[in-house]
Formats: structure tokens, sequence, C-alpha cells
């Protein structure tokens, strides 16, 4: 057992954060929930056995040492999974009150309901417009476009940097735009759940920073389940953080506050005070 108080708190931030109090004091339904989720590539397990459910709009964090299967997890969400030959998912992971495994289930469907985003910005060699309207053309969507992509734009904290340069390129923009570009490519189709795969880890820390105030607004409306290794951004940001272990194991999940000041499990205070990973 810990003996650790939030006066020395495990890592060196604000983990109670602010603005996630008022989120944090009321109840939150089920967005997402796995269920005996076992993944393997071949005849290697990289999820085990792991069952949790993720609370609608809220901020989620997956943490965790390289290789332990975070983005494996992350990608069994919206089935980005099933485009790995070699991958095979065993077990529910439910979202809708339906499993995403279902074989009615369209997965270009619910990847428009559960949005991604990755490590690295990666922008259609496309105007700014067509990129946030890339999802939207595929869908037959019939309303305003110009509209949606105003707000998406708005919504992603973008608009006042590009609102005059919208048939400009989204590869001239810098890294931090772009990757903003890309949350809000993600988010022009109306998702409900956001996944993000370490979203800053190839930024700046001012871009990065932007990036974190963003997906605390996100969390407003949307739920977001990201993928950090960086674990001062995991107790910045994040209402819930679930702690995955080498071999796949889902180790503790909390109440990030919780997870941060005093782990249950002596392998998570290890993780977190940097004994190993
Ligand atoms: N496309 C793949 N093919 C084969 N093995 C993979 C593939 N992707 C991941 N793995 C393996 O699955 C395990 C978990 O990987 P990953 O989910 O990428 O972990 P993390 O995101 O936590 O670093 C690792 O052992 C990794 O080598
Ligand atoms: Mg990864």
């Amino acid at each position: 057992m810990s003996n650790t108080t939030s006066d020395d708190s495990l890592i060196t931030t604000e983990v109670q954060a602010d603005s996630n109090d008022d989120r944090a004091a009321s109840a939150a339904e089920t967005a997402v929930a796995a269920r005996d989720l076992n993944v393997y590539y071949g005849d290697e397990r990289a999820i085990d056995d792991v069952t949790m459910e993720i609370p609608e709009k809220r901020v989620t964090a997956l943490i965790g040492p390289s290789g332990c299967g975070k983005s494996t997890f992350l990608r069994c969400i919206n089935r980005m999974n099933d485009m790995i030959e070699i991958c095979r998912v065993d077990g529910d992971v439910e979202f809708g009150g339906k499993n995403v495994y279902d074989t009615d289930v369209d997965p270009v469907a619910l990847r428009r309901k559960i949005g991604m985003v990755f490590q690295k910005p990666n922008p259609f060699p496309k105007s700014i417009r067509d990129n946030v309207a890339y999802g939207l053309k595929i869908q037959g969507f019939d309303g305003d476009v110009d509209k949606r992509v105003e707000e998406s734009l708005k919504g992603a904290a973008l608009w006042d940097e590009v609102k005059d340069q919208l048939d400009s390129s989204g590869l001239e923009l810098s890294g931090g735009q772009q990757q903003r570009l890309c949350i809000a490519r993600a988010i022009a189709p109306d998702p409900e759940v956001i996944l993000m795969d370490e979203p800053t880890s190839a930024l700046d820390p001012v871009a990065a920073s932007k990036i974190e105030d963003l997906i605390d607004d996100l969390a407003e409306q949307y739920t977001v389940i990201i993928v950090t290794h960086n674990m001062q951004q995991a107790a910045r940001i994040s209402d819930r953080t679930a702690v995955f272990l080498t071999g796949g194991e889902l180790v503790e999940y909390d109440d990030t506050a919780k997870i941060f000041e005093d782990p249950e499990e002596q392998r998570v205070e290890d993780y977190i005070t940097g004994k190993f990973g």
C-alpha cells in the first residue's frame, strides 16, 4: 500500500486541475465499454482480458510503457485494427448498446461516430476547407458544408488563424495547426467519441499546450480517449486514467487524482514514480 498523501503526490504536477472538477463532480453515463477483450497479433497477445467502462464526456487517459498495448486498445474501439491482417480481436467493445464487432456493424459508419487523431499530424494534400469537409463529402452530407467547416475549425480552436486562407493547402500550416486541422476533420462529421493516440508528442511545448487546452474544451461535447506516454499530461488533462503494463494488462483504472496520488497497485506506483518504463 502506498503511504502517499496529496501533499507528496507521486509526480510533480497539479493533478487536481481546476477545470476538471466540475466534470468530475457529476456522474457520467458509459460511452464505451470493453468486456473480456483480448487482442492478438498472430500468436502474440497484445491485450490481456481487459474489461473497462469509459465515461461519456470525460477525458480518459491510457498510460503505460511502450509496447503495453495502448494503441492496440485504442484502435479496437473504432475497429482500426481491422486493417491489420494478423490482428485478431476476441471479446466485446460496446458502443451505443452494441458490440462494434457484430457482423452488422459498418466500420465506416462507426468511424464517423468514433473519430481518430494520430501522433503525427496527417492532413491530406488538399485545401484547409477540403480537409475539414472530407468526411462530410464521403457521408453525402446535405447540410451547409461551409457552415460546418467553420464550426469545426472553431471547435478545434483554429478558425481565427485560418479563416482568411481556407483555400490554401493544409500542408502549409505549422505542426500544431496541422494537428488542430486534423481535430477539426475528426469533429466535422459530429462524432460522439474522439480517440487520440499521443496527439502532442510530435509537437513543440507551446503547440502541445494549445492542444491540451483544446482537449479540455472538447470534453464538454465529446468523449475523449487519449493515449499518452507523458504522465504529467495525463495528470493535467484527464478525469480518469487507465494504467496498462507489459503484456497488455490493465493494472489499475480510476479517477486520475487517485492514480497519481494514491494508487492501489505497487506496480503502478513504481511506474508512475519512474522506477521502470
Ligand atoms: N501491426 C502489428 N503487427 C504485429 N505486432 C504488433 C502490431 N502493432 C503492435 N504490435 C505489438 O503489440 C504490442 C502492443 O503494441 P502497441 O499497441 O503499439 O503498444 P503501445 O501503443 O502501448 O506502445 C507490442 O508487442 C507490439 O509489438
Ligand atoms: Mg502506441
